[in-house]
């Protein structure tokens, strides 16, 4: 080849190849079985604070399910990039930027805390990036701000709670004191507690907020004793958690006073440290390691053995869920996400066997139907210390109230 040939060869290819390029952008690209851009998928999660550890769970569960699949699937590579929101709302609301604009995320997931959902709620619809919320329940997002690009698998605050109100009201006590920590999350609670305990008869008979992240719950204490409570029915979750059941546990008040509370107050990501402390009470969940439905046991097993032991928690299975949801609808549409709209329709229709049983989106809302809220007992068990189902309250789905999809 000549010089002015091989230059002349070399420009042509130069075209050549960018006009492959952007043949190659096509939404057939993948249909052949080529390797595609890696899926960009972004995490706005606490790794430090209150939440750390529901953070934690949530990443580590979905890299199990990413690694069962070679992290590679319909012929795109995994890529997660996880931010830490440090539990504050301005936070999480710039690394969602950060991930939406210069990182040009293809999907979204995470927060743990409602006033950072809230928070990010307008930049995801308006720029039209698909979230799959992995925790935070803000009724409002199944409610009022619904977006046909917001996806959750986790729970709405209102789906826990409000089957507890009239179980508690029936079979623990109708004197209550009710507490959560000051916060969108805490308020929707304890609502949706309320919501079902009043009507059947239930009396409130002291109600407080301690500040989220609360260390030292002594003055919530006493006004829980001096109220003549005879069940005190909590919100907490994280190290607020532990500080709870422990100091309520060595203020003395466990021998007077029923614990009951939503499932967070006592899931395995807290057990450990609160041991005995934590032993009798009662809360409402949609899961517990100890289902025995064979998903669950291969996903207890596996998380285990990964993670040196460690328990699954419902926060671990919000992962897993999350994780099942991306990579079955990336199957679904052939690796191909180019077509937004169209990746929204087939995420909205994946079903499957979760741990937590039938897993699907509810098509009013996109938010979780619970298969089963479970009412749970923390007691000793051969598994340790961990929540025995002692009733149940089948599909529980959030009222959607004021959400018309598409929004
Ligand atoms: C929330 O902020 O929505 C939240 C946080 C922790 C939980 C549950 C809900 O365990």
């Amino acid at each position: 080849m000549s010089r002015q040939t091989r230059r002349a060869f070399l420009k042509a290819t130069v075209v050549g190849g960018g006009a492959a390029a952007s043949v190659a952008s096509g939404p057939w690209v993948l249909r052949a079985g080529a390797q595609g851009a890696p899926l960009k998928i972004g995490l706005v999660l606490p790794y430090s604070g209150v939440y750390a550890e529901l953070g934690n769970s949530i990443t580590q569960a979905m890299e199990l399910v990413f690694a069962r699949e070679n992290w590679t699937v319909a012929g795109r590579k995994i890529e997660m990039i996880k931010e830490d929101d440090e539990m504050a709302v301005p936070t999480g609301v710039r690394k969602t930027e950060k991930l939406i604009d210069a990182d040009k995320v293809d999907i979204l997931t995470g927060p743990v805390h409602s006033g950072i959902l809230m928070g990010m709620r307008d930049k995801v619809h308006s720029s039209k990036t698909i979230l799959i919320v992995s925790n935070a329940g803000a009724d409002a997002i199944s409610r009022e701000r619904c977006s046909k690009w917001i996806f959750r698998t986790s729970f709405s605050n209102w789906q826990p709670n409000q089957p507890m109100g009239g179980w508690v009201a029936k079979n623990v006590s109708k004197d209550v004191f009710i507490t959560a920590p000051n916060y969108q999350a805490g308020k929707d609670q304890l609502e949706a507690f309320k919501e079902t305990f009043v009507p059947a008869g239930g009396k409130l008979v002291g109600e407080d907020y301690p500040k989220l992240g609360e260390t030292d719950y002594a003055p919530y204490l006493t006004k829980i004793r001096q109220s003549g409570a005879k069940a005190v029915y909590a919100f907490f979750s994280g190290t607020d958690a532990v500080n709870f059941v422990n100091q309520f546990d060595q203020f003395g008040l466990k021998q007077s006073v029923k614990l009951t509370g939503a499932g967070f107050l006592t899931e395995p990501d807290v057990l450990p440290a609160q041991g005995k402390a934590a032993l009798g009470t009662i809360t409402g969940h949609f899961y517990t390691p100890l289902l025995d439905n064979p998903t669950n046991q291969r996903f207890v097993k596996e998380f285990r053995d990964k993670f040196a032991g460690k328990m699954p928690d419902g926060f671990a299975c919000q992962g897993y869920d999350t994780a099942e949801v991306i990579v079955r609808a990336l199957k679904a549409v052939n690796g191909n996400t180019q077509d937004k709209d169209k990746l929204v329709d087939v995420i909205a229709k994946v079903e499957f066997d979760s741990p937590r049983g039938r897993f699907r989106f509810d098509p009013k809302t996109h938010n979780v139907i619970q298969p089963f809220i479970y009412i749970r007992e923390v007691r000793e068990t051969p598994l340790g210390i961990n929540n025995v189902p002692i009733d149940k309250v089948a599909d529980v789905r959030d009222p959607g109230t004021g959400c018309t999809l598409p929004a």
